[in-house]
């Protein structure tokens, strides 16, 4: 079974702190990568149902008015690190995803190739009134050759009807953990990663915050090439990986189902 507590290898996970037009030549089997929603976020309003001192600082934010050109670099940037078969998935919250969207069809390399959507727990305001808890997750090839499996471990697959359509998978509010805005649960990454690569294969997310996704694929046997601006986001991302290694959370890597946990 998959186990997290394998990340400790940490020579399979590189993480810079550099802008995302910095890469070249990664030649990453594939791109997942979650960017800033193009709003006023930083993770610290009152709405969000935690200890606000717990949430680092440093948070890159994309202003509204320049969401459409740094998602037409993202995407650039993701075409130009990606093998000839590589593949690409990029979340979206609700406010900006049409731009994302209309900027997939119009882009010269990659092709839109299907849409997911990752159905979440909304913790602040469940309780309150309704609330939106939907990413998209927008995957784009750039041939026909591209990788896919249809099945994986998690209980995705395990348990029920899989549905690659819809992720119904709980985002965690740990309290003991340190926090970082918009930090991905692993088990979200898991599935992606064994549906739509290979061990081995290479993932880079280039706006990587807190990591969950290089934690999340050397976890799985992948190798992972990750970056972001924000020191405190590498911060986060060193620290958790010690957690991981000193086994401080024991109910976090021994088990595959921890990683829908983390
Ligand atoms: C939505 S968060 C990613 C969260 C991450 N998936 C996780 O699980 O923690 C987007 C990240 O992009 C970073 N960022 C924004 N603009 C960037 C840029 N031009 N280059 C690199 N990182 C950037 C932000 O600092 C932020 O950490």
């Amino acid at each position: 079974m998959s186990d997290v507590s394998s990340a400790k290898s940490r020579g399979d996970l590189v993480y810079e702190l550099q802008d995302m037009e910095e890469w070249s030549d990664v030649d990453a089997d594939i791109a997942i990568t979650d960017p800033p929603f193009g709003l006023e976020f930083d993770g610290k309003a009152g709405n969000y149902n935690r200890d606000v001192s717990r949430v680092v600082d440093g948070y890159v934010e994309w202003e509204t008015n320049e969401y459409s050109d740094k998602i037409n670099q993202l995407l650039d940037v993701l075409a130009r690190n990606t093998n000839a078969n590589g593949q690409a998935i990029v979340f979206s919250g609700k406010d900006n995803s049409h731009l994302l969207h209309q900027m997939v069809l119009d882009h010269d390399t990659w092709r839109l190739e299907g849409k997911l959507y990752w159905a979440y727990n909304f913790a602040p305001y469940c309780k309150k009134r309704p609330a939106h808890n939907v990413y998209e997750l927008f995957w784009m090839v750039k041939g026909d050759d591209w990788f896919y499996s249809n099945e994986c471990s998690f209980d995705h697959c395990q348990e029920g009807e899989a549905n690659l359509s819809v992720l119904d998978i709980k985002r965690n509010y740990l309290k003991e953990m340190p926090k970082y805005p918009t930090r991905l649960p692993l088990e979200v990454v898991g599935v992606l990663l064994e549906h739509f690569t290979e061990p081995g294969d290479k993932v880079f997310d280039p706006l990587a915050g807190s990591g969950s996704v290089g934690i999340g694929a050397a976890g799985l046997g992948r190798e992972a090439v990750l970056g972001d601006l924000n020191e405190n986001a590498k911060q986060v991302f060193e620290t958790t990986v010690e957690e991981l290694e000193n086994n401080v959370f024991p109910d976090h890597n021994t088990s595959h189902a921890s990683l829908s946990e983390f």
